[in-house]
Order: structure tokens, then C-alpha cells, then sequence
């Protein structure tokens, strides 16, 4: 049977038993944030377009060509939020947050929207874990932010990846370097296209994929060997704490990010498993942002995490995620007598901490049992007009067949036997 409607164009769906996994994965990729103190932020999925034309900036393919823009009824120009910084930089400034004590520390997880041509692994809903850390300029919270992210690809078991590093300069170096890099460019053999991205932005040229343009860079000026002395001792120590950290990283000297608030340090994580996305991640620090937006002057930094292509890195490296099965017990009643009975003991159960469901449909033990086998049930609990006299439930283990008896008084007691432990199984 087909249905009549089919999901939106490059929209991943996520559903049991793939979305157990896409869950452990978005949590796992929080869990460094919430332990180094980062407070949560819930964000609207939308907000007014020119917070992003400004935030990110109108020459960023994602600004430019990629975002879901409308005019709701209001006759007010929405988007769809494609990033999370913006939005949080927007909700501190306008919440005051940065009044209080810095650097303000929080953290993100949610759907993004980018119109992108889909692909495995580029999609038009696309999912993140974000943080941001605003009003510091120490390099050592550069580190910190880094050190996060890896931890979090370490801790799902991830190896086929890649810290990227570079620094991008400030508003001091960074004019400097734009001309230098113009002016190289005004030299090279470029189609009229790259050559008005050239006028807008020249930084992104050196992004550019094509081994006709690449050729003709490869004795491009790079931002890295133009840093004022600010800049270069700043990334020089958050290289340094990176190393002491025992972070891995590699540096990018051409290294662009795709939106254009970027200025000093800028990172990409990629995995090697993944093709042509192959970026599971990717951030950096930001000076004028807050400005920009009608802010005060801090800067910032932060990273975005992609959940749906970290969940394609850890099946490409064929791990296995710990996860819980969605059920430990099934319970069954054998008699219209018991059946009372066993709806009570799994709502104990189920307060108790056990992942307990009833073979509801089923009338006889062995349509009981096989729908607990069906569910992936570890064990059966029965209850008939036998047990129910007796104050007993019986507990058959589906793995060995095994079977003992337990009584009703004392669940408490035999309740935590029926629990998934992660090591144990
Ligand atoms: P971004 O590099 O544009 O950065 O996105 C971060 C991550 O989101 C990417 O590395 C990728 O894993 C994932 N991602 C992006 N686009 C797609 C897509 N179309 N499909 C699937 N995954 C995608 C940002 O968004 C910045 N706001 C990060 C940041 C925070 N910088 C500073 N603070």
C-alpha cells in the first residue's frame, strides 16, 4: 500500500531502531557540554530574514542561495533558521545575558534548514549540536571548544576523522590580507562568476573545488602567513593547549568556513567514510558578530556538530552503539482473571525502571511469547489463573528458556534483574 504523501526532498526521517541511534548519537555529542559548564538555550526554528543576511553574511552561499525565506501574514520576511549562532547571539543581546558574568556558556541541539541539492549526507533538514561561549578572548576557550567536540566523536568510538585548524586573522590583519589576496586574484585566469565571488569575498575562492582554480592557487597569499602578532600568538597558544589537551589536529592553512563571521581560529572535523560530505563538523571564533547585530563588542566562539552525518560516520566505521533495546520485558496474561493483575505489576515495573510492554492481543501463551520474541523482549513475565491464586508471576528467559518464579509482593526485590545493563549483555 502506498500512502498519498511522501516526506519533503531531502528530509532525513529517523525511526525505530535507526532513531535510537541517531538519539545516543545527539546526546552523546551534548554530553561534554553539559559536564564544562553550558547552560541550554532553546531557540526559535525561525527568525527574521535580516538576522541572518547580517549575521552571516549576504556573500555566504548559505545567505545567498540556500536559505527558506517567506513572508508570513504579517507581511514580515521569515527564515528558517540554516544555523544557530546567529540566533543565539541575537536571544543573549536581546536577554541581556551578557551582563552577567562571562564568558556566557550555552549549548544547542535542533533541525536547521538549508535548501541544498540533496544528497546522502546533505539534506535540507539537517540536524546539530551547537554551543557557544561569548565574552572571552582566551585562547584557551578556543581549546576548550575543540576539545569538546573531538571528546564527543571520541566518546561514540569514532577514529577515520580529521581536526582541521587554522587561524583566519582579525579586523586588524584580515583587511590587509583581503587586498593582498584581490589582487592575486585579479591575476589569475577566473570565470566571470568566481571573479564577482573574488570582488565579494575573496577567502572563499581559496575554497573553491575545481583543480582548474585550485592550480592556479597554489602560490595563493594564505591568511595564516599574514596574522598580525595578536593573532599569530593567539593561535600559537590555542595550538599549544590543543597539545596539551592530547587534541590531534592537522593544520589547514586554506581553510574556509562557509559563513562569514568567522575571524581567528576556524576548525573542520572530517571523516574519512563519508564521500563528498564529509565534514562532521565544524566552528570557530567570531569578533564582530555581537556588533554586527547591535550588540556589544564581544567575541565569541563555537562550534556545530552534524548528528545525521556523525550517525553515517559511526556505520561507516561499522560501530555499535550500547543501545538499550526498547524493551526488557513483555508481560503476558493468560486468563481474563489476570489480566488486572499484570497491567499493575508493569506499571510497577515500569515506575521501578524496567522497559516493560503487554502482549495485549494476544490469547494464548504462545502468541504471548511470540510477540515478546518479536519485540526483542529479554524475558516474558505470565501470569495465569495459577499464578494469580499463589500471589506469583512467572519469569521465562526468551534467550535460555529458563524459568522461575518471583512473587508479587516483592517486586522491588527482583525488579532490577530485568534490567538492560550495558555491559552485561
Ligand atoms: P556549519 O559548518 O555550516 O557551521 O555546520 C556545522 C555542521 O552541520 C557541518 O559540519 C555538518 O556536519 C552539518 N551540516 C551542515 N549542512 C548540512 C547539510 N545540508 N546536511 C547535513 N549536515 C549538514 C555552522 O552551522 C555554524 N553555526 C557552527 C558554529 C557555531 N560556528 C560557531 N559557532
Amino acid at each position: 500500500m502506498s500512502s498519498d504523501f511522501r516526506a519533503p526532498k531531502g528530509v532525513p526521517e529517523y525511526f525505530p531502531p535507526v532513531s535510537a541511534g541517531f538519539l545516543y548519537v545527539r546526546d552523546a555529542l551534548a554530553a561534554p557540554a553539559q559536564r564544562s559548564g553550558y547552560g541550554y538555550i532553546e531557540l526559535p526554528v525561525f527568525e527574521e530574514t535580516a538576522l541572518f543576511e547580517r549575521g552571516v553574511g549576504e556573500s555566504s552561499d548559505v545567505v545567498s542561495k540556500e536559505m527558506y525565506t517567506f513572508t508570513d501574514r504579517g507581511d514580515r520576511s521569515i527564515t528558517l533558521r540554516p544555523e544557530g549562532t546567529a540566533g543565539v547571539m541575537r536571544a543573549v543581546v536581546e536577554h541581556g545575558l551578557h551582563r552577567g558574568p562571562l564568558p556566557v556558556k550555552l549549548w544547542y541541539a535542533g533541525a536547521f534548514f538549508r535548501a541544498e541539492r540533496p544528497q546522502r549526507g546533505r539534506y535540507r533538514q539537517l540536524q546539530q549540536v551547537g554551543l557557544e561561549a561569548i565574552g572571552s578572548t582566551a585562547p584557551a576557550l578556543d581549546a576548550e571548544v575543540i576539545a569538546l567536540a573531538n571528546e564527543g566523536f571520541a566518546s561514540l568510538g569514532l577514529r577515520s576523522y580529521e581536526l582541521q585548524l587554522t587561524s583566519l586573522g582579525c579586523a586588524q590583519c584580515r583587511p590587509i590580507y583581503r587586498e593582498l589576496l584581490r589582487a592575486f586574484l585579479l591575476t589569475c585566469d577566473l570565470d566571470e562568476a568566481t571573479r564577482l565571488r573574488a570582488g565579494l569575498n575573496p577567502l572563499r575562492v581559496l575554497d573553491d573545488k575545481r583543480e582548474a582554480v585550485q592550480r592556479q592557487l597554489v602560490t595563493a597569499p594564505l591568511p595564516v602567513d599574514h596574522l598580525c602578532a595578536d593573532c599569530t600568538e593567539h593561535f600559537a597558544s590555542v595550538c599549544s593547549t590543543l597539545d596539551l589537551l592530547n587534541v590531534t589536529w592537522v593544520a589547514n592553512p586554506r581553510l574556509v568556513r562557509g559563513l562569514d563571521y568567522y575571524t581567528r581560529t576556524a576548525f573542520e572535523f572530517t571523516h574519512r567514510g563519508l564521500g563528498a560530505q564529509s565534514g562532521i563538523g565544524g566552528g570557530g571564533r567570531y569578533d564582530g558578530l555581537m556588533a554586527s547585530l547591535g550588540g556589544s563588542d564581544l567575541s565569541g566562539i563555537g562550534f556545530g556538530l552534524g548528528v545525521d552525518r556523525t550517525l553515517l560516520a559511526v556505520e561507516a566505521e561499522g560501530i555499535n552503539l550500547p543501545i538499550a533495546p526498547t524493551i526488557d520485558v513483555v508481560g503476558i496474561a493468560t486468563s481474563v482473571l489476570s489480566q488486572d493483575a499484570l497491567i499493575l505489576i508493569i506499571q510497577r515495573l515500569r515506575h521501578l525502571g524496567v522497559r516493560a510492554d503487554i502482549a495485549y492481543d494476544s490469547r494464548s501463551l504462545k502468541a504471548g511469547l511470540k510477540t515478546a520474541n518479536r519485540l526483542g523482549a529479554r524475558w516474558a513475565m505470565i501470569l495465569g489463573d495459577d499464578e494469580l491464586a499463589e500471589g506469583l508471576v512467572a519469569i521465562k528467559d526468551l534467550r535460555t528458556g529458563e524459568q522461575v518464579h518471583h512473587s508479587n509482593d516483592a517486586i522491588e526485590r527482583w525488579a532490577p534483574s530485568l534490567q538492560w545493563r550495558a555491559q552485561s549483555s
